[in-house]
């Protein structure tokens, strides 16, 4: 099977997209599907910064570390190096189709609750001025639709091998 490229999009970088990262990479580890998973965001405002304390709290209390990811904004070589590009909400989803350099292809990006057949809500909610209730909202959210992306993803990686 082919390892998988996937990059998660937001727009800090700090809170939706590093949990995402996480939470997926260990659903796809749990599966034993191979995948190389990154975020980013669509802003530079905290580039080089840890994630906010409180998804990592939120993180750790699901037994999950992120402390060691730095945030980091969207690449004209993004396009390019990942399977799948998923944009945590509609705001970044257009972010990320405006920037597209001339030329990439475009068709490998995607809502990520869109993609994960979630209908309701089809957005994550940015919980950056929110409360850490709304962090554990946002993670349970996450990991509702990386599992449900399981399946997807395993018959993709199936059929690139
Ligand atoms: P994220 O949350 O996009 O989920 O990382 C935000 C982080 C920072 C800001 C907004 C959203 N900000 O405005 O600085």
């Amino acid at each position: 099977m082919k390892d998988l490229h996937i990059l998660m999009v937001c727009l800090g970088n700090i809170c939706r997209s590093p949990l995402a990262e996480a939470i997926l990479r260990r659903e796809l580890a749990v599966h034993g599907i191979p995948a190389t998973v990154d975020s980013c965001g669509t802003g530079n405002w905290h580039s080089g910064e840890a994630p906010d304390r409180r998804a990592m709290q939120v993180a750790q209390s699901n037994g999950i570390d992120i402390s060691m990811l730095r945030a980091r904004q969207l690449t004209a070589e993004d396009y390019q190096r990942f399977d799948f590009i998923f944009a945590m909400d509609r705001a970044n989803y257009n972010d990320i189709i405006e920037r597209a350099p001339i030329g990439t292809r475009t068709e490998h990006i995607h809502l990520f609750l869109d993609y994960a057949k979630i209908v309701s809500p089809r957005d994550v909610p940015d919980p950056y001025y929110g409360n850490i209730a709304d962090f554990h909202r946002v993670y349970q959210l996450l990991e509702d639709a990386s599992h449900r992306m399981i399946p997807l993803l395993r018959d993709y990686g199936a059929e690139g091998s």
